[in-house]
């Protein structure tokens, strides 16, 4: 047997992360420790991640991250076998941050580098928290992504579909700001359509005329917008049921198409009749109750396990990079000095 230790680095958005994972053969992965730095408050006054501002605060961050990931886990740098960090995609000044700092740990100490693709690390998060065996579909729905991917391996993913626009997480945070509600826009758009009727206000589905398992979630904004000038432009104002009626019919917009484009992915999975049939899901917006309601029902109606990570490793963290990463070192790749910081880098 052998056991592997490895530290991750994550700085591709707006979260400052280390993390160290170890793993003996033949047993489960363990998270020895994880720490989270978010930038929220930086970027709050903005309306958005403002790139510059996110590679200084990574760049200031990442040191103290490290030291507080090996302090918690109890180890020092000699004790790793390797340092796994995000390569992209993401925001290219905060995944260089990361990749410059992971660099100057291996050139001091001599540990192997291994880049991970960040959708990868995301992908392969059920692995890490729960007992699942290839193949899976994994449904990825965060603020900067949305897409559907088979996972057959730690570095073999199918994608069968995704967002040809915005992701639905940056649909949620839009329509808060659209309401003047406070961000980030998920969980107030959630708990204002708790006491809204979904029915008052139409908006659209769209895609679901298409067979495929893309989605578009810009037209909902614009639908949204409308909507909201033309109450104003009636009543002089928004009303407190005005505004939760438009956030549980926008919710309502995201949780159908979400399910029936789920349906399709799904159906496009059982083609290969899975031995554990298994749908995952991974980000931010998977902590949504009624997206989760939906994905659960349909899940019971196709005979498929449905899966959802415990939050803090659904949204950016280090763990799933290190755990990426020690999934990537068994395979032997290994990435030297010259490893570089890809924006885009599709699974
Ligand atoms: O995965 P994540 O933390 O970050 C990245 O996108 O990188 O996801 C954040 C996104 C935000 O857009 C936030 O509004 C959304 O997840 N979110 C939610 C909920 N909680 C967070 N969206 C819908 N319902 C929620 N309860
Ligand atoms: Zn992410």
């Amino acid at each position: 047997t052998q056991t592997l230790t490895l530290l991750g680095l994550e700085s591709s958005c707006d979260d400052t992360a280390a993390a160290v994972v170890r793993q003996t053969t033949g047993a489960k992965a363990e998270i020895l420790s994880s720490i989270v730095f978010g930038q929220t408050e930086l970027h709050s006054a903005y309306g958005g991640v403002v790139p510059e501002i996110a590679a200084r605060a990574h760049a200031e961050k990442l040191d103290s991250c490290v030291r507080d990931a090996l302090a918690e886990a109890g180890l020092t740098l000699g004790d790793l076998d390797a340092i796994a960090v995000t390569a992209g995609p993401g925001l290219i000044g905060g995944v260089m941050s990361g990749v410059m700092c992971a660099k100057g740990i291996s050139a001091a100490t001599g540990l192997p580098l291994i880049g991970v693709n960040h959708l990868a690390g995301h992908a392969l998060t059920p692995r890490l928290t729960d007992d699942i065996t290839y193949p899976y579909l994994m449904l990825l729905v965060s603020g900067g992504h949305c897409q559907y991917l088979i996972a057959r391996g730690p570095e073999t993913f199918s994608r069968l579909g995704g967002t040809i626009d915005d992701a639905p997480g940056e649909a949620f945070d839009k329509t808060a700001r659209l309401l003047g509600l406070p961000q980030p826009g998920g969980p107030s758009v959630q708990a204002e359509a708790e006491h809204g009727d979904p029915e008052r206000f139409r908006f659209p589905r769209p895609l679901l005329d298409r067979p495929d398992c893309n989605l578009s979630f810009s037209g909902l904004k614009t639908a949204l917008m409308r909507m909201r000038d033309q109450i104003i432009a009636e009543k002089g104002g928004l009303t407190r049921q005005d505004r939760a009626d438009l956030c549980a019919g926008f919710q309502a917009a995201i949780v159908d198409t979400l399910v029936e484009k789920t349906r399709r992915a799904l159906r496009l999975y059982l083609e290969d009749k899975p031995q554990y049939p298994t749908l995952a899901v991974a980000g931010g917006v998977a902590a949504n109750t009624e997206i989760r309601n939906g994905l659960m029902a349909l899940c019971g109606e196709l005979e498929t396990d449905f899966l959802a990570p415990p939050l803090a490793l659904c949204t950016d963290n280090a763990a799933m990079i290190a755990y990426a990463g020690l999934e990537r070192y068994k395979t032997g790749a290994r990435d030297g000095m010259s490893l570089s910081a890809r924006p885009r880098w599709p699974l």
